[in-house]
């Protein structure tokens, strides 16, 4: 067998489709967005992946999948402008939210989705495409090409790496098989299919997090399964309760497997 006879695409769709969560669609995510705000915009991911970032004050980006802002908000303070493409109206009402209590005014909000026609939104090219965590298209290289296209200097995309933030202990806990779906080496070989050599950094957040409550620790889990059922939930409460402990007003969890992340990074042409 040859490197070139191995179809990624292929693979790539046939292992999406075994995954054990649904892909969302823009209700899903509006329903999500408050919620996704508190869990994420203070997570430390956002400082790990700004330490890889390399941007100049007089650049602009394109954050694609933009939710409510985790990295768009925090960029907006180190380039000239930042524009925020999601699918979301919640998520970018919530962004919008944010960016006005940090007092920035140099984000962009566009609704729009990975397959519209990004000229008739109006997108011009930017210096850096981002994609951070927001992946989720069925056409995995013709996304790759559009950042490629629209990013002058580099794009930068966040991928899971084998369960990323799933836990797969609460799978095995609430008796559910969990099948994590393709990770980010499909996308590393896929660009290489378009001639795309990226280079690829690890982020691995704490395998303890702290939350201002119980019921935010329950929120961060229940996320993590699609129909939950009433018997999956005592035993998803069970299982995040045996995992929590109080300090002082806060509360720690510490799960075995740490959430893991891809920074996968090209320069374009230009
Ligand atoms: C997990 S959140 C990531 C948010 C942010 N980039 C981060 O890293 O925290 C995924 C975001 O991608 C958006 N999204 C998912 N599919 C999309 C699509 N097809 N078009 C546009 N946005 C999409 C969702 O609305 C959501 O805001």
């Amino acid at each position: 067998m040859r490197y070139q006879d191995i179809d990624w695409d292929t693979m790539w769709l046939e292992s999406r489709a075994r995954k054990s969560w649904k892909k969302k669609k823009s209700s899903d995510w509006d329903k999500r967005a408050a919620g996704f705000a508190e869990r994420n915009l203070d997570s430390p991911f956002v400082a790990q992946f700004l330490a890889h970032l390399e941007v100049e004050p007089e650049w602009s980006v394109l954050d694609v999948g933009s939710g409510p802002g985790t990295l768009a908000i925090p960029l907006a303070g180190q380039v000239r402008r930042v524009t925020a493409l999601d699918y979301s109206a919640s998520m970018l009402a919530e962004l919008e939210k944010q960016a006005k209590a940090a007092g920035r005014d140099n984000i962009t909000t566009v609704q729009g989705s990975w397959t519209d026609d990004w000229q008739t939104l109006a997108i011009p090219r930017h210096e850096v495409a981002i994609a951070s965590r927001s992946l989720s298209v069925d056409d995995l290289k013709g996304a790759l090409r559009k950042l490629n296209d629209w990013a002058g200097k580099a794009v930068y995309v966040v991928d899971r790496v084998g369960a990323g933030p799933f836990d797969p202990d609460l799978f095995r806990a609430i008796g559910r098989t969990f099948e994590p779906g393709p990770d980010y080496i499909f996308t590393v070989n896929i660009l290489y299919s378009l001639g795309i050599h990226a280079r690829v950094d690890f982020l691995t957040l704490d395998s303890t997090r702290t939350y201002s409550s119980r019921e935010e620790a329950l929120q961060s889990y229940r996320w993590m399964v699609d129909d939950l059922t009433a018997d999956e939930e005592k035993l998803l409460t069970a299982y995040v309760d045996a995992r929590l402990s109080r300090i002082g007003e806060r509360w720690q969890l510490a799960r075995q497997t740490p959430p893991r992340w891809a920074l996968i990074w090209w320069r374009t042409p230009g």
